[in-house]
């Protein structure tokens, strides 16, 4: 048995300008989806997600998820939950060169799914990382960032860029421009985020802004205007003490007018909804230095910069705002909670147990 876990994130700024090679910068943050992998000695695959924000289920298939399996859950959500799965599995099987590894899975996430903090890119980088180490193969977070961004392209029919699997995998703050994925300096910053208890279609809201900056000059410029934002915030985090203890209020204030005007360019671009906006507004007339959706949009989370607790409790009351919480930047992307040679006794156990068929829902 291994177990890795792999963080969430928040875009800072420029999610979907970056899906047409502006800069971005999303910053990981201390949500963790944490996978646990069995090497099988067949070719089966069976997976157990908890926690998933979606109701408990376990399935078994083989091979692959070809056949897909009957089980009395939301289909959409079983789709979407195993084809990330699904690819995960494949991107370690090839890794590892080893094609017909078969595992048992168990993933637990306490990210909330399709909300716009990168669940399924946590879910794949800590899956793969999980399974190719119980295949014995270490890879670096940046190996594992490729194969996770192939195992999102993949799913996502192309639609992705490479933000939320390199963010994940590295950990802390990333800038991501096309192909070039780096990792930046950036002070501790006091990320709150507000949940709508909804999600977005992430694939229909990219088609969507796609659709306008071919249609319209001016929407293809506020695309290229969201680039503009990200390059001076990335000005300002470079210059800022990556070692102080907290972010300078000067700072926090130039980046939450940055985010706000990043959110009303997402806003123009069609991606907000009603219950992303009125958080935002919560956010900022409680003291808020900046406040942004965050991710794809359409429903989901939005992200604010407040040190003081007054955001959290705003948002908490405002309706349609189903969660808030305060979220700290983690330094620390992909990292393995178990490795695999501490599992003697895993071995033992697993040899006892018995042969699951079929599919069962919890
Ligand atoms: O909602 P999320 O976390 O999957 O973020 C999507 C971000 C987009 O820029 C809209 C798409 C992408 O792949 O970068």
């Amino acid at each position: 048995m291994t177990v890795s876990s792999a963080p969430g994130k928040v875009y800072l700024f420029g999610e979907h300008a970056v899906v047409y090679g502006e800069p971005a910068v999303p910053c990981a943050v201390e949500r963790r989806a944490t996978v646990t992998v069995s090497a099988r000695d067949d070719d089966h695959v069976r997976v157990r997600a908890e926690d998933l924000s979606l109701n408990g289920f376990t399935v078994e298939y083989r091979g692959s998820t070809g056949d897909r399996p009957d089980v009395d859950v939301p289909a959409p959500l079983v789709e979407a939950a195993m084809g990330y799965i699904d690819a995960a599995v494949d991107q370690a099987r090839d890794a590892a060169d080893a094609p017909d590894a078969g595992f048992d899975i168990t993933v637990e996430s306490d990210i909330p799914l399709g909300a716009g903090l990168g669940s399924s890119a946590a879910v794949v980088v800590a899956g793969i990382d999980a399974a190719t180490r119980e295949l014995g193969v270490e890879l670096a977070p940046r190996e594992i960032a490729e194969h996770a961004y192939q195992a999102e392209h993949e799913v996502q029919d192309g639609q992705a860029s490479r933000a939320d699997t390199f963010c994940s995998a590295m950990g802390g703050a990333v800038r991501v421009e096309g192909d070039d994925c780096r990792t930046i300096d950036a002070p501790p910053l006091p990320f709150v985020i507000g949940f709508d208890g909804g999600a977005g279609d992430t694939g229909a809201l990219v088609s969507g802004v796609r659709a306008l900056r071919e249609e319209y000059d001016f929407a293809a410029d506020t695309v290229s205007t969201v680039g503009d934002i990200v390059r001076r915030g990335e000005e300002l985090l470079a210059e800022a003490d990556p070692d102080a203890d907290d972010a300078p209020e000067e700072l926090l204030s130039e980046l939450g007018r940055f985010m706000n005007f990043n959110h009303g360019l997402l806003e123009a671009l069609g991606v907000s909804s009603r219950s992303l906006d009125s958080m935002v507004w919560a956010a900022r007339e409680a003291g808020a230095y900046g406040a942004k959706l965050t991710g794809a949009g359409g429903g989901g989370c939005i992200v604010s910069l407040d040190p003081t607790p007054e955001t959290q409790t705003a948002l908490r009351f405002t309706p349609g705002c189903e969660d808030a919480f305060r979220a700290e930047l983690a330094t620390e992307g992909v990292r393995v909670e178990v490795p695999p040679e501490a599992d003697a006794e895993g071995e033992a156990e697993r040899a006892g147990d018995g042969e699951h068929t079929g599919a069962d829902s919890a």
